[in-house]
């Protein structure tokens, strides 16, 4: 039988690295990308190769490294992603776009570079990790919910346009995680706190509420959701990995006048917080 094939961006850390690792003792073919090649897990069924989603050319050359090993491609499943939290005035517009660059231009780079085999093979899937945040926003978490909210239309979108040539396109929405995600949000902050800024109360609020996070789901959770998503006989459009991720998304979502006042009131209890 041959092996199913799996490409795996973010493959050297938290979810993507965890997903590697699944689909590959699954007995899966994994190629698997990032930028740290290094850290990519080096084991049978996962070959890594260097992977910048920001660039055209590595997107190509990582291309055409894959097709070199094999003939086909099952799954993409765009896992790259990072939160830049700062006030909508204060973060500099090149930092967003760099954002923009990695969480949604990567996914299209991704899979712009994968659909002309998959509709050669009449086949695929392609998962994207969006984030419950690209419908459970805060404040400060402006660029990062758009960037996340941008790939949930795209990817329902794209389903509509590949699904005659046999291919799905699914929405993973993972909630708080334990992986250097959280800690990169905290260094953003730091970086988009400016002194003297009349936001200084609320970064100081969010920052305090976020420090405080414990994200009980692991890398590994969200793996085995990526593998439902890749294998599911018929693929939902998206996939939550806890029922209150999935209250939350549809409270946010069906009741936006509720959940925008539900924000007020919190974002007004993390700028008295003391
Ligand atoms: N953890 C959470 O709480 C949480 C919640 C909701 C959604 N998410 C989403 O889940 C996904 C996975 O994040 P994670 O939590 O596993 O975070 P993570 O541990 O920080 O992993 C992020 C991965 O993205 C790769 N990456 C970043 N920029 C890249 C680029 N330009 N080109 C190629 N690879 C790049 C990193 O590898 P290199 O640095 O080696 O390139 C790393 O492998 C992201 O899309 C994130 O937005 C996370």
């Amino acid at each position: 039988m041959t092996q199913s094939v799996a490409i795996i961006t973010g493959a050297s850390s938290g979810m993507g690295k965890a997903a590697a690792e699944l689909f590959a003792q699954k007995g899966w073919q994994v190629f698997g990308g990032a930028r740290h090649v290094d850290a990519i897990p080096q084991q049978t069924n996962i070959h890594g190769y260097r992977l910048d989603v920001t660039d055209q050319d590595s997107v190509t050359a990582f291309m055409t490294a894959v097709m070199q090993e094999t003939k086909r491609v099952d799954v993409l499943i765009n896992v790259v992603g990072y939160g830049e939290y700062g006030p909508v005035e204060e973060v500099d517009v090149a930092a967003v776009e760099t954002e923009f660059q990695t969480n949604y231009f990567g996914a299209v780079r991704m899979v712009q570079a994968v659909l002309p085999t998959m509709r050669q093979q009449e086949a695929g899937r392609i998962v994207t990790v969006s984030s419950g945040v690209g419908n459970v926003y805060m404040p400060t978490g402006s660029y990062y919910s758009a960037s996340k909210a941008a790939l949930q239309i795209w990817s329902d979108t794209l389903n509509l346009e590949v699904q005659p040539f046999g291919i799905q396109a699914t929405v993973v929405m993972p909630g708080a995680t334990k992986t250097n995600f959280l800690p990169k949000m905290a260094a953003s902050f730091k970086r988009h706190t400016n002194p003297g800024s009349a936001y200084q109360p609320l970064m100081a609020g969010v920052q305090k509420m976020t420090a405080g996070y414990q994200a009980n789901a692991t890398a590994a959770d969200l793996a085995v959701l990526f593998y439902r998503a890749a294998t599911d006989n018929k693929p939902k459009l998206r996939y939550f990995n806890t029922i209150s991720d999935r209250i939350s998304v549809y409270v946010a979502r069906n009741h936006p006048n509720l959940w925008h006042r539900l924000m007020t009131r919190n974002t007004a209890r993390m700028m008295n917080a003391k």
